[in-house]
């Protein structure tokens, strides 16, 4: 038993050396059983200690990290992440959303192919000429790291492809260890998602040989469509070069055919020797699928229909209230810590007020908690058998933490009061949005400052060294290199990580402002738009500001222009604002400078039968033009779609003197 944080700190340390000791020189000077035994020591102790926030827990120490050690390479297209899907709900709306995009019947339902979703680390593959000559990790996405040398290693993936030797294929897919392997591993790893992850980033490839690592083959990359027409047919392909393919892909036709499947993988789960934590759909037709493109961090041709999430029984010890970034009270249950599937849950989220009430969860009481993938763990029920005299009702409270009292919002559509408190704080007056602010500024998606983790704001904020996020800018390094957990290295890292992402992209600082309702996409609509910090500098600080205009974009609504219209009649957030553009180098929205729509707007009315307005405007921008919402003199082309054009509209384009094109002539145009 340890008895306290020194003893804590040392035997962590030792735990280190010997991962190191394992996955990066291939020796072990520790027994497993004793390896195991240091290892629980420490995670018990954790369970019940409070750490510093500094300290880097032996829970989120996954093997031994050894990332620096792989040069960093861009994947020719980015590895993007899967939507997520519950439920026949959301089913439904992927089919919505495909078919209003590609202007189909809504009642169409487009082929799908479905394959189970495993629960391994995915890996890009490059073939030249037939021959594998990289292997990249996903690295954060753009990015990937180079594990060549280690995925050489896997039997499953081919050296050489058996008939393909020119060109260049991309090949993707999972890289996992079979269950039956995993029970016979060192108890290094609490599951084989992670143990596959710590075995591919050994230095050594010699090391990662030893371990049972196999390969399911998935997918590609646009650029290699034209090799097949269909995914499924994509697949074959693979199998016929030498690849292994998951067995249980099929293809579906409609709602029926792909809840029945679920069904069936979802029975089938545990027989299967790998872990899979849910199915992914994909559009069949690789044609389509390049036609519905991505979205920021997701392609739209794509889903992950996830299964039931995994559960654990644990006892509320108390509730806390968390601020959110947007000002949104949720209550949080702190729980006895509970082991589930493979990760130590020891906060569970109950919604909100009314989800508390309806659920009738008390303190003290006995409650079922469960855990879907990366999503925050929820508290589902109360064992109302297990309660006890002692449990008490939470009572919610009606004020913020920080004082201020909190609203509910109206939904004018469903003429009801939200079920979520928010706290009215508009700028940085309550300390707790002003955290999350922060937090959210210098996130992954955001400015991306690395070594500047949740904790540490927590930190820096506590010791008052970052209030607002420019304080970021003025910290002292040689302070922090002092500072307990830190030293001269780590606070020289710091310094360095903050410097590199000065210079960011107008879309991304417009996301770490954080202001409600515009997220990846919003502020990538909104820095096309505005193109210049410049330019939206001076929209902000106009007399009358011109948000309205806004309204024009495809994405943007009133929400959105309420919410930024909000955002900057506050002074603290102007001020932020100027104080951060002081310090940063904003570069332009990156116009395209390739493409036949060069410098050419494009204004739509009428609907067109073979696409919808949101495919058009993209097919415009993807060519380097510019979609306008009203005929001006700027305008260069009017398309009229066949159904209920605005006369309106055509009228004033003749007087200007636009070129009309009618529907057909678009077409020809694009050749669609
Ligand atoms: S397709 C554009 N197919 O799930 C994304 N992904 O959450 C295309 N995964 O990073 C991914 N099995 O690591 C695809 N059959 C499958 C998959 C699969 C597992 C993983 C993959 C991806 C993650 C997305």
């Amino acid at each position: 038993m340890i008895k306290n944080l020194k003893e804590y700190k040392n035997k962590k340390k030792i735990l280190i050396e010997h991962n190191k000791n394992y996955y990066d020189k291939n020796i072990s000077k520790i027994d497993d059983a004793s390896y195991d035994k240091l290892k629980r020591e420490l995670l018990e102790f954790e369970n019940y200690q409070k750490i510093p926030i500094i300290e880097k827990k032996v829970s989120e120490i996954i093997g031994f990290e050894p990332s620096k050690k792989f040069s960093k390479i861009k994947h020719p297209e980015t590895m993007l992440s899967l939507d997520n899907a519950f439920d026949r709900d959301d089913i439904v709306d992927f089919y919505k959303r495909i078919n209003n995009y590609l202007n189909l019947n809504s009642n169409h339902r487009e082929k799908l192919f479905a394959e189970p979703k495993i629960d391994g680390v995915s890996a890009s593959l490059k073939y030249i000429d037939g021959k594998l000559v990289q292997g990249l990790s996903r690295g954060d996405g753009e990015f990937g790291e180079d594990i060549t040398e280690n995925l050489k290693t896997i039997e499953d993936i081919p050296k050489k492809l058996k008939k393909l030797n020119t060109g260049e294929l991309i090949v993707r897919g999972e890289v996992y260890i079979p269950k039956s392997k995993f029970k016979n591993l060192s108890n290094k790893f609490a599951n084989p998602r992670n143990a596959a992850s710590g075995s591919l980033r050994q230095k050594d490839a010699k090391n990662t040989e030893k371990i049972p690592l196999r390969f399911f083959a998935y997918g590609t990359i646009f650029m290699n469509h034209n090799l097949e027409s269909r995914q499924s047919k994509f697949l074959e392909f693979l199998k016929h070069q030498g690849f292994k393919i998951n067995p249980l892909g099929k293809i579906i036709n409609d709602e029926k055919d792909l809840l029945e499947n679920y069904k069936i993988l979802e029975n089938k789960r545990s027989e299967l020797d790998y872990d899979i934590d849910g199915i992914v759909y994909k559009i069949d037709d690789f044609k389509l699928q390049q036609r519905l493109g991505n979205l920021t961090n997701s392609p739209r041709w794509a889903i992950a229909h996830k299964f039931s999430a995994e559960k654990g029984i644990s006892k509320i010890k108390n509730i806390e209230i968390q601020v959110g970034r947007t000002g949104a009270l949720t209550p949080v249950a702190k729980i006895n810590p509970v082991n589930i599937g493979g990760v130590t849950v020891s906060n569970a989220t109950l919604h909100n007020e009314d989800e508390i009430e309806r659920k009738d969860i008390r303190i003290g009481d006995t409650v079922v908690v469960q855990r879907a993938g990366d999503v925050i763990p929820q508290v589902v029920q109360v064992d109302i058998s297990k309660r006890d005299q002692n449990s008490r009702k939470f009572i919610f409270p009606k004020k913020c933490p920080c004082g201020f009292d909190t609203i509910k919002d109206y939904n004018k559509v469903t003429k009801k009061f939200d079920a979520v408190r928010r706290c009215p704080d508009k700028g940085y007056e309550c300390n707790l949005i002003t955290k999350e602010k922060i937090k959210h500024y210098v996130s992954k998606d955001a400015m991306n400052i690395e070594g500047l983790g949740k904790k540490v704001v927590e930190n820096f904020w506590d010791l008052n060294l970052v209030k607002l996020p420019q304080d970021i800018y003025k910290l002292n390094f040689e302070k922090i290199s002092q500072l307990e957990g830190w030293g001269k290295l780590s606070a020289e890292n710091l310094k360095k990580s903050i410097n590199k992402t000065k210079k960011i992209s107008l879309e991304k600082f417009i996301y770490s402002l954080g202001i409600r309702h515009i997220g990846q996409e919003n502020a990538k609509i909104l820095a096309k738009y505005f193109q210049s910090i410049k330019t939206f500098k001076k929209v902000i600080f106009a007399k009358k500001n011109i948000f309205k205009e806004l309204l024009e974009l495809d994405g943007i609504g009133e929400t959105q222009i309420n919410s930024l219209k909000n955002f900057f009649s506050n002074n603290t957030n102007k001020k932020v604002f100027e104080e951060l553009i002081k310090n940063l180098s904003i570069s332009d929205f990156i116009i395209q400078s390739k493409g036949k729509f060069i410098n050419k707007t494009f204004m739509f009315t009428g609907g067109m039968e073979k696409m919808s307005r949101s495919e058009a405007k993209q097919i415009v921008e993807n060519e380097g033009g510019k979609v306008l919402g009203s005929p001006s003199k700027k305008l260069d082309y009017l398309v009229t779609g066949d159904s209920k054009p605005t006369v309106k509209k055509i009228n004033q384009a003749k007087d200007l003197g636009i070129k009309i094109l009618k529907e057909k002539d678009w077409y020809k145009l694009i050749n669609f």
